[in-house]
């Protein structure tokens, strides 16, 4: 195989309790890496389409940052040209600097011939994060690379496990266009917490986990509940409250901040309750000058694709 072109989906992170721990892939949004090897070694990022403006540079690029360590990991015997078509919004909160990342080593991995495993490509894409928020956190890139619910047990040395997802989840994700870099809502959090805070946490992480083994949909609902990042991060977010009472009071399992915002995700019980959960917040941002965009995604059990 000389060239590949690769889906690699958004994702949610933390999801709720799970801060930086926890996060799904979505069905949509996501972006395209196209790939192709060439005679001279070396990586070159020819091209990102994107409505904002992302840079080029090997260094300054999630993906090229990432794919960097995987070259120079092990003797490649080519060069690689890639191009980025951008599908998740950057700065919104829906894992678009893992996916890129995640994108790229899968699309090298598969002209490689599948060289390294899945555990070694999440390793890889992780430095792509520190481009975009100065930590090397894999609950982005781990959904987006192996789909469906991760969990990252350890950072170092790095063990994440797949967890099963529920046939009728599915997620309305309200992204309010306004700009919250990761690095700042990260720098904001408390760098302690009480042990009582940390006793309600995780009664909720492992709530949520079971809820999710044993399709317990309003276990998986109550236990979003975050107690150590939400309240500080959802100061950044106009009518947080707002948008989680409406989406509650029409019905959906669970509210929280995808990532590190300012998009929002609202868990739900089959489409129809999506649906009225996602008119729902509709008509509470339309009471504001928000712009905004809005959508209805399964959680998805596929991470990046051959396309
Ligand atoms: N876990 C990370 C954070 C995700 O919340 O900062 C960033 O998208």
């Amino acid at each position: 195989m000389d060239k590949v072109k690769i889906f690699a989906p958004a994702t949610v992170a933390n999801v709720g309790s799970g801060f930086d721990i926890l996060g799904f892939a979505l069905e949509a949004p996501g972006d395209i890496i196209e790939m192709k090897k060439t005679p001279e070694k070396g990586i070159v990022i020819s091209e990102v389409i994107s409505e904002k403006p992302l840079s080029t540079e090997l260094r300054k690029n999630t993906a090229g940052m990432a794919l960097l360590k995987m070259y120079e990991s092990k003797d490649i015997p080519f060069g690689i040209e890639l191009k980025i078509t951008k599908g998740v919004n950057p700065g919104s909160g829906t894992g678009s600097s893992a996916a890129s990342a995640a994108g790229a080593v899968f699309a090298l991995n598969q002209l490689l011939d599948d060289k390294f495993s899945e555990m070694d490509l999440v390793d890889f894409a992780m430095d792509g994060e520190i481009v975009a928020s100065g930590a090397r956190h894999a609950d982005n890139v781990a959904p987006s690379i192996l789909g469906g619910f991760t969990l990252v047990r350890q950072n170092e040395p790095l063990d994440v496990v797949k967890i099963p997802t529920p046939e009728k989840l599915y997620v309305v994700v309200l992204h309010p266009e306004i700009e919250i870099k990761t690095s700042d809502s990260r720098a904001i959090l408390k760098s302690q917490i009480s042990l009582s805070t940390a006793v309600k946490q995780w009664g909720n992480v492992a709530g949520l986990i079971s809820g999710l083994f044993t399709n317990d949909y309003k276990l998986i609902g109550r236990s979003l509940e975050d107690y150590v990042v939400v309240p500080t991060r959802s100061l950044l977010i106009p009518m947080y409250d707002q948008f989680k009472e409406s989406a509650m009071i029409n019905g959906a399992l669970g509210f929280s901040i995808s990532g590190s915002g300012p998009s929002m995700f609202a868990m739900c019980e089959g489409k129809d309750n999506a649906e009225s959960v996602k008119n729902a917040l509709v008509k509470t941002i339309e009471q504001t000058n928000l712009l905004y965009n809005i959508h209805i995604s399964k959680v998805s059990k596929e991470g990046c694709k051959m396309m």
